[in-house]
């Protein structure tokens, strides 16, 4: 049920950002390069309402407005209204809407949203993970050579931390290395098997907590980079097929 809960969420958000994508939105910057347009912010309102509404006695922690709601509440509805902003804005058909409830600290139920391809990634603890109707799962390449990786940047390029030295490393042994833009996306392609793994060191909670469900849920293994255990809190995700995953943390712990 709750699952059902967040896919109309996800289809609602979806549909203003499609709808704003074809009328005129404003643009804002948060930093150098990072943006804020009024589609991250009208469809981050209509997911707060629509929780507060339905599920008064839990908390929400959403992109744009912080950590609302009750604050003793065992229940985290953590939100992304637009992951992959910039694509958004230069009008590049690769966005989403992220969803996912923790109980505990822990994600029980995650969505990833494509309103442009209508594409719903949804998985709930325990029962697997799906793609539209299809159940799906990560894919079965066994080694760096034959793989196909996915990565992203800070907004910050200027931090030494900036992913750069990753990134060349891993671009000389594999078939490539996409920036797709964004992560949470990013995440469910590795749970379908379009992609193989994905790392990224400075994320958000709400970039990576569905989305690591739904390739937990796909077969896949998901860890933290500098420390074996991934959390959400740290920044930092490993996610891969599983095969190929100690061959990535060897590269991503190489030194330069
Ligand atoms: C960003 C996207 C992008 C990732 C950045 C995120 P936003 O989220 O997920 O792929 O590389 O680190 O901040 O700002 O578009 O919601
Ligand atoms: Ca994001
Ligand atoms: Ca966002």
């Amino acid at each position: 049920m709750l699952l059902e809960n967040a896919k109309d969420l996800a289809y609602a958000a979806g549909k203003i950002l499609r709808d704003k994508l074809d009328e005129d939105f404003n643009v804002e910057y948060k930093g150098e390069i990072d943006l804020v347009t009024d589609a991250d912010k009208a469809a981050e309102h209509l997911l707060v309402s629509a929780i507060t509404k339905a599920f008064p006695q839990h908390a929400i922690l959403a992109e744009e407005g912080g950590k609302l709601g009750n604050a003793d509440s065992d229940y985290l509805w953590v939100i992304d209204p637009l992951d992959g902003t910039t694509n958004f804005a230069h009008g590049v058909p690769y966005f989403s809407v992220s969803i996912a409830l923790l109980e505990q600290s822990k994600p029980i139920i995650g969505v990833v949203y494509n309103p442009i391809s209508d594409e719903m990634f949804a998985a709930e603890q325990g029962y697997g993970a799906w793609l539209n109707d299809r159940q799906i799962r990560v894919s079965k390449t066994d080694s760096l050579q034959k793989s196909l990786l996915c990565t992203g940047f800070p907004y910050d390029m200027h931090q030494p931390n900036n992913n750069i030295d990753n990134f060349s490393r891993l671009v000389t042994k594999t078939q490539g290395v996409l920036r797709l833009g964004s992560a949470a996306l990013d995440l469910c392609y590795v749970a379908c098997g379009r992609i193989d793994g994905f790392w990224e060191m400075d994320l958000k909670p709400w970039d990576m907590a569905a989305g690591a469900l739904i390739v937990h849920e796909a077969g896949g293994l998901v860890t933290g980079i500098s420390q074996p255990e991934f959390e959400i809190a740290k920044g930092e995700i490993l996610a891969s097929n599983g095969l190929i995953h100690q061959a990535m943390l060897e590269q991503l712990t190489a030194r330069a």
